[in-house]
């Protein structure tokens, strides 16, 4: 068994912007062929130029995962590269934090949609190429909303949940076909849109306040336990979620 990527196939959504972006680069750098999925062309040829410079073996895909109209292009795109993937990391997620009754229909049903239908049809979507796999993995990303209450609105927390229940129920359903399915739960990772978030320095020193590590985790930390899970390695690790929080939940009861 080996500390590396080498030669695996590695589907990854939303690898182009903050947690998939260093996701993506991690995986290329142990040695992964990748394919990347993202909404956004522009962005995506971006990153697909800098790493074919850089020589790595990556192609792109430009769809929405929450769009079922898109998904037999996808599915098109990744059989004409690969007949087996050994990796589907589902990263794609997104919030928009409201009050319970304060969201139109339109807006929860689309934080469902992006947050967890669309990894629902990821993995039934890719079912097929990954129990092709020897040894397959897939990684959810959940969130430590989805295991306490955080203040992101109740639609995103759900389907965080429900993600760490896929997970088990998966984990279980797929062990025969050699896939393990685990996922990573982080706390507040310094990516672009949670930058943004945490101009306001209140919640900024509420965060750090109730971290024991005391500060924001890097996207490499959440990248990093997404690699160790993806490898070999991780062997006998399946149906779990490994939360990356800085010690944020082991600190709930510190009221002294
Ligand atoms: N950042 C945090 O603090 C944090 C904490 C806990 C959990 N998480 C979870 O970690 C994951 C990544 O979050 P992030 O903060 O890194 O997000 P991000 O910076 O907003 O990046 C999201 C990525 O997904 C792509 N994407 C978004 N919607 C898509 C869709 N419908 N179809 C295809 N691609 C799509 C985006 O590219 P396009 O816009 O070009 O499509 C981008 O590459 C999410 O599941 C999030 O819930 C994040």
């Amino acid at each position: 068994m080996s500390w590396n990527l080498n030669g695996k196939t590695a589907i990854i959504t939303g690898g182009t912007k903050g947690i998939g972006l260093a996701i993506s680069k991690e995986f290329l750098n142990l040695g992964a062929n990748l394919i990347v999925i993202a909404r956004d062309e522009a962005i995506l040829d971006a990153c697909l130029h800098q790493w074919h410079t850089e020589g790595y073996p990556v192609t792109g895909i430009a769809a929405d995962i929450g769009n079922k109209k898109h998904h037999q292009k996808i599915l098109q795109a990744v059989g004409e590269k690969t007949t087996s993937v050994d990796i589907l990391v589902n990263n794609v997620g997104d919030n928009v934090p409201k009050s319970f009754i304060a969201y139109a229909d339109t807006e929860y049903l689309n934080i469902f949609n992006v947050n967890l239908f669309g990894a629902i049809d990821m993995l039934r979507l890719f079912f097929p190429l990954l129990s092709k796999s020897s040894a397959a993995s897939v990684i959810n990303m959940a969130s430590v909303a989805g295991i306490t209450n955080v203040g992101t609105g109740a639609m995103y927390a759900m389907c965080k949940s429900a993600v760490i229940q896929l997970t088990k129920c998966l984990a279980v359903e797929w062990a025969p076909y050699h896939i393990r399915v685990n996922a990573v739960a982080p706390w507040f990772t310094g990516t672009d849109r949670i930058n943004r978030l945490l101009q306001n320095e209140a919640l900024k020193e509420y965060v750090i306040n109730h971290t024991p590590l005391g500060r924001i985790a890097s996207t490499e930390e959440i990248a990093n336990t997404v690699a160790f899970l993806a490898m070999s390695r991780a062997s006998y690790i399946t149906g779990e979620t490994i939360v990356v929080d800085g010690g944020f939940l082991a600190n709930q009861g510190d009221v002294f």
